[in-house]
């Protein structure tokens, strides 16, 4: 979504908030803008499209002594160059950034409009710089502290003011913002990807704090000026991990990635003396755990199907009552709150408004609510009352793909954790333990079958729908590999249980819809068999993901993906692999953005 840099230096000021700009492309956008400021005045340069349209329109070096740049994702109006950021008051003096929405913009607008201010743009953002003007006088942090009080919803702003050389200042609510410190320079971000390639030194704003920035200082205050101790945070990110390292896309390295990635989530979190998981994070007494008679898991989208696959695992091994619900659902739908319940708000980015929205609403309600999350210092992580990084490292692609089997992993070990408290036997959490340790090397042995699954792709990549089918803990799996396909190919697809294909969805079979079955050696095989036989016989075309000796299902298919046999409750992290592989194949065979598909975000921070 909008991503927000701004700098206070000696470096080019052009090429820093470009390079930031560009470091947010992932979060998608649909156009971009800077302003940078000089004694003579502030230049704004912005431009619907992509950020090489506006590195086109940047002529020459820009010279100034702070700057503010804007990666736009258009809610209030269209794309169009008027409506991208930054925006300025009508003398030019004030110019402003926004992530989020200001929801009582129209009545502020109003008011401004009955005073004689003309708008150059139709966005909800650009009252903040005509009320910063107006409220001006002399003091621009000042100025921000009175205006933010005036605003309705959610904001991230950075704010620069011809009269205030090398001066930016930041506000917050609801939309993040972080102050970036390096060595006589500093600098605003919404995402610390703009700026890792400067500092790692972070410092991460809270909801109601003000940051006023200069090369060489910051303060930041609350609303009432008063000044807040900040600590300053070491970024754990490497540089090369927002790099594609030699691959075509961010997808494709975060694919390949996975075996490592895995490891990460369970790494020191497998005590194998007692056979069990270990969380720290979890800020839970033993006997809380012990008490445990519910799970409830909180997501949207990827996170959502990780969160279905848990629910299966925790039912069937920890005997422990387990539902999943869409976020966005239950912050409006008066969620009831039960005695020794946990929730899981399971987000990648630790952003996602309708995960943060339903988290504060359950916690108010008197919930513990747990993150996982993979960005550390997120607002989802920082505000739950526990719970478990997943170490993916950065995940850049839009469409999520190593974070999916990391937030497995990490379910994975709570769900072992809270089994072995219960019903498991010390044996069966050895056998476990076996299992989930060997998942890193099945997964890479699936990752090999990317040629073979390159083929597949070629083949299908005209059908204009696909069904993907699957059962049990593997039913979520055929949903996730369906969003895939839609998100970075644009192919119709649904996800279903093999089961219900015949409730309906069977009339959609034709030639031209090929179904992709998930065909685990587990207790539902024979169950999956008969539905793929429904399927061809009425002229389906059939994809199988089956284990590697399944002759049965080889003869019945018309295309197989043969993956290693694993133990039953592991099929979804090798049967999700070869579903990201198709997607991304037939993405490339239609020649899509694959990192940056239309229409989509990373990270998702309005409702
Ligand atoms: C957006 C992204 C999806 C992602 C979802 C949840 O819609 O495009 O890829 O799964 O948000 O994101 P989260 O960061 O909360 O896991």
């Amino acid at each position: 979504m909008c991503g927000i840099i701004g700098y206070c230096g000696p470096k080019p000021m052009g090429e820093v908030l470009l390079e930031g700009l560009k470091r947010m492309e992932y979060r998608g956008y649909d156009s971009a803008g800077i302003a940078v400021r000089s004694n003579a005045e502030i230049t704004v340069i912005k431009r619907a499209g992509k950020i090489a349209t506006l590195r086109e329109a940047v002529q020459g070096e820009l010279e100034g002594d702070c700057g503010i740049g804007h990666t736009r994702w258009a809610t209030h109006g269209g794309v169009t160059d008027e409506n991208a950021h930054p925006h300025l008051d009508a003398a030019g003096k004030v110019a402003i950034v926004h992530n989020g929405i200001i929801e009582n913009y129209s009545v502020l607008r109003e008011k401004l409009a009955a005073e004689g201010v003309e708008f150059a743009s139709e966005t909800d953002s650009e009252v903040i710089a005509h009320l910063i003007a107006k409220l001006y006088d002399g003091n621009l942090a000042a100025a921000v502290q009175q205006v933010v009080q005036l605003l309705k919803g959610t904001y991230g702003i950075a704010v620069t003011h011809i009269d205030e050389p090398g001066v930016l200042v930041g506000a917050r609510n609801g939309s993040p913002l972080v102050l970036g410190v390096g060595e006589q320079e500093m600098f605003l971000a919404s995402d610390v990807t703009a700026i890792l390639g400067h500092t790692k030194q972070a410092i991460y704003l809270e909801d109601g704090e003000i940051v006023t920035i200069t090369a060489d200082d910051y303060r930041t205050t609350d609303l009432q000026s008063r000044k807040v101790d900040k600590h300053i945070q070491i970024i754990n990110w490497e540089l090369e991990e927002i790099e594609k390292g030699g691959y075509r896309h961010f997808m494709e390295k975060e694919i390949f990635e996975q075996p490592e990635s895995i490891l990460r989530a369970m790494q020191g979190r497998l005590d194998h003396e007692y056979a069990t998981g270990h969380l720290g994070g979890l800020n839970m007494s033993k006997k809380e755990l012990l008490d445990l008679e519910r799970v409830k898991i909180i997501a949207a989208g990827t996170s959502f199907y990780a969160g279905l696959v848990a629910s299966y695992l925790i039912e069937s091994i920890a005997r422990i009552p387990c539902t999943v619900e869409l976020a966005a659902e239950v912050r409006y739908r008066n969620p009831i709150v039960e005695r020794n319940s946990i929730y899981f708000a399971i987000s990648q980015s630790g952003e996602t408004a309708d995960t943060l929205y339903a988290m504060r609403e359950l916690q108010r309600k008197g919930a513990r609510v747990l993150g996982i999350c993979n960005v550390v210092g997120a607002t989802i992580p920082r505000e739950s009352d526990g719970g478990v990084y997943i170490h993916s490292g950065p995940e850049i692609a839009v469409a999520s793909t190593k974070a999916f089997t990391s937030q497995l992993t990490a379910l994975y070990v709570f769900t072992l954790l809270i089994a072995r408290m219960r019903h498991m036997s010390y044996e069966a959490g050895m056998m476990f333990v076996q299992a989930l340790e060997e998942v890193p090397d099945q997964v890479a042995k699936v990752l090999n079958l990317a040629p073979a699954i390159a083929e597949i792709a070629h083949k299908y990549h005209e059908a204009r729908n696909f069904l993907f089918l699957g059962r049990g803990i593997n039913y979520p799996v055929a949903f996730e590999g369906a969003l895939k396909l839609k998100e970075i190919s644009y192919i119709h697809a649904e996800g279903y249980s093999a089961a219900e294909v015949k409730h309906g969805p069977i009339a959609l079979i034709s030639p031209d819809t090929p179904s992709l079955f998930l065909v685990p050696d587990d207790a539902l095989r024979e169950k999956v068999i008969s539905n793929m036989k429904e399927v061809k016989a009425r002229n389906g075309q059939v994809i199988a993901v089956c284990v590697e000796d399944d002759h049965e299902v080889a003869a019945l298919a018309d295309d197989v993906i043969m993956v290693p046999r694993v133990h039953e409750l592991m099929y979804p992290f090798v049967m999700t692999i070869p579903l990201q592989l198709f997607a991304y194949y037939t993405a490339l065979e239609l020649g899509r953005d694959v990192d940056q598909p239309r229409n989509l975000a990373k990270s998702v921070t309005v409702e």
